[in-house]
């Protein structure tokens, strides 16, 4: 028998318990033992839940009981979340979660501390919620070096631009729109400031080149500066206006991570993946590009991640080799200020203020702009680069061209 405690009886908690009910017998055979919820920790009691008589406040209880073998947590955040993962770790129990948070800060601790006690620290559910990519990427492509991940790893910002590219909505209005759909916290600033998806490119970014890259080390921009005037001039040149996470592993072996709304070609396959769906691809330098498309977040979708890593920690309890990495540092990760890329400007100022800083360019058509507005796309240099020579002109809106 192998027991389970849920920690924290949220949406994605709740999740989890109606998972491993419907498809108790299924996973039971696969894991050929019996998994058993036993309790839910939360500081609320549910009385019409079918789990009412799992609920209990106190996690010592969890902690304590010799009988619980796998801990879920699902609180978020990392205070209570990160003290009761290392009690649980310590107490010698798997710990599995969907808490990007407290991966991307405390994972090489909680690693560690998982393998000094031969038990596991799962997180397939913290990146893309039910998109198999940690395990592909910890175990599938072992083989590759890993150059690039860039991923769409944000459903709400992926679902506000989609509704501003496809209905014109503002982005005000798109917000509202995903906050009444429920896809937006009532406090979206995780999301559209573009944290969220940091904490998740700092998972893949630590997993993918072996060294903890902390989210402070990841300049971070979300798409509040994306407005419809760049919508219509990145239609006008055939591209899509998305929100990437990017890690690239430089030559001198650093890695250059950052999220930034980004212009991505329409015929990429990233431009086409709309509404609340996420995508990452990966380039290795064996399989060349991978990519990895699914819904990124929702109930039942991260609780599949989830009881897929219960599955699997059931499955292995006595296995020596686990997920790890080593702590990162300032010789690790570093900004994109070396990356050249191409780029899109959107600046006021003058045509001869234009022409003069960059005389090759063609602009951008919008209807209805004002006299003022010049949009283009500028040829590949660095942002010090690019900055130096818009000096001559406001910009509003700068963002890099993928490709
Ligand atoms: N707020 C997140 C998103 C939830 O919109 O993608 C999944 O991590």
């Amino acid at each position: 028998m192998v027991n389970v405690a849920i920690l924290g009886f949220g949406v994605v908690g709740s999740g989890v318990a109606e998972v491993l009910a419907t498809n108790g017998p299924h996973i039971d055979k696969k894991v050929d033992d019996l998994i058993r919820l036993k309790y839910i920790l939360d500081v609320r009691d549910f009385p019409e839940s079918p789990f009412a008589d799992k609920v209990i406040h106190d996690f010592s209880i969890i902690e304590n009981d010799p009988e619980v073998n796998i801990v879920v947590e699902t609180i978020g955040g990392a205070k209570v979340a990160l003290d009761f993962t290392r009690r649980a770790l310590a107490a010698g129990k798997s710990v599995v979660t969907s808490n990007k948070e407290l991966v991307a800060e405390h994972g090489c601790e909680l690693l560690q501390l998982a393998q000094e006690k031969g038990v596991s620290y799962l997180f397939e559910a913290s990146v893309g919620g039910g998109i198999p990519i940690i395990r592909p990427l910890n175990q599938c492509l072992a083989a590759n070096e890993i150059e690039e991940i860039s991923g769409i790893l944000n459903g709400t910002t992926n679902y506000i631009l989609t509704r501003m590219i496809r209905a014109g909505l503002s982005f005000d209005a798109a917000l509202k729109e995903a906050q009444q759909n429920g896809y937006a916290e009532q406090d979206p600033t995780a999301d559209i400031e573009g944290h969220d998806a940091c904490r998740k490119i700092c998972i893949l970014a630590s997993l993918a080149f072996g060294r903890h890259v902390y989210p402070r080390q990841v300049p971070t921009e979300g798409i509040t500066g994306v407005t419809l005037a760049d919508v219509a001039y990145a239609d006008a040149c055939g591209k899509k206006i998305k929100l990437l996470g990017r890690a690239i592993h430089r030559d001198d072996g650093k890695v250059c991570a950052y999220v930034a709304p980004h212009l991505v070609d329409v015929e990429d396959p990233l431009a086409g993946v709309e509404d609340v769906f996420n995508a990452i691809a990966v380039k290795g330098n064996a399989i060349g590009d991978v990519m990895f498309y699914g819904r990124g977040a929702g109930k039942l979708p991260t609780a599949s991640a989830v009881v897929a890593d219960v599955i699997d920690a059931a499955r292995h309890k006595d296995a020596k080799k686990r997920m790890v990495w080593a702590e990162g540092g300032d010789d690790v990760a570093v900004p994109p200020t070396d990356l050249e890329s191409d780029w899109y400007v959107r600046a006021e100022g003058t045509l001869e203020a234009v022409k003069a800083a960059f005389p090759d360019v063609s602009l951008l058509p919008r209807a209805g702009a004002p006299e003022n507005e010049f949009a283009f796309l500028a040829p590949s240099m660095t942002r010090s680069a690019l900055d130096g020579k818009l000096a001559g002109l406001k910009p509003c809106s700068v963002f890099r061209v993928l490709g």
